[in-house]
């Protein structure tokens, strides 16, 4: 199977909302409550806040391509204490377990060339995504009670990788 990677275009606003909405049903259904999905479905992955994110400078912006559909991305932001914050990493049901995420967080690293580490939240019943990022040499540095999300119910932990 060919993947093919790239910078996030303006025009796949509509595709990521797409593919980004259906990679967050699944693999939130069980961890998030359906009534903060729809939320954050409705406020976070519309293609305007992907279209908004598309044009940020201060920011890491990927997709993986099968056949001109996305089925990858992910979106890191600088921060300003010399960290790059990993905020989306997601790859299409269908494309899991083929080497697209490890390659995706490779070419944010390989764009984040004055980051000192590289940091993310996940929740802890997120195990796959927690298994694949300490087999990318991420270790977790603290607890992340999930405040931003303003949920209450899941807990998380704050990782990090040295770079
Ligand atoms: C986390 C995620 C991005 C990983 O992407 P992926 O393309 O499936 O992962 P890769 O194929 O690059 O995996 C690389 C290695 O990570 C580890 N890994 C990945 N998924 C794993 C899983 N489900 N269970 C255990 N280890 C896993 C393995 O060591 C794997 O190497 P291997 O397949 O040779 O054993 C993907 O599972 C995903 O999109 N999950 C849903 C969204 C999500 O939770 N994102 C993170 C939010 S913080």
């Amino acid at each position: 199977m060919t993947i093919r990677f790239r910078a996030t275009f303006e025009s796949d606003a509509e595709a990521l909302s797409h593919m980004m909405i259906a990679s967050w049903r699944n693999t939130y259904a069980t961890i998030l409550s359906s009534t903060k999905l729809d939320e954050i479905c409705t406020v976070w992955l519309t293609p305007e806040k992907f279209l908004q994110r598309a044009r940020k400078t201060d920011a890491v912006n990927f997709v993986a391509l099968h056949e001109e559909k996305i089925v990858g991305h992910i979106f890191a932001k600088f921060s300003q204490i010399g960290s790059l914050h990993i905020v989306y990493l997601y790859v299409a049901k269908g494309f899991l377990r083929q080497g697209i995420g490890e390659r995706l967080l490779k070419y944010a690293i390989d764009k984040a060339e004055k980051a000192k580490s590289i940091t993310l939240g996940v929740f802890s019943d997120n195990l796959a995504a927690f298994d694949f990022y300490t087999a990318q040499g991420f270790k977790v540095v603290g607890e992340d009670n999930a405040k931003d999300w303003q949920c209450g119910d899941p807990t998380g932990v704050k990782m990090e990788r040295l770079l």
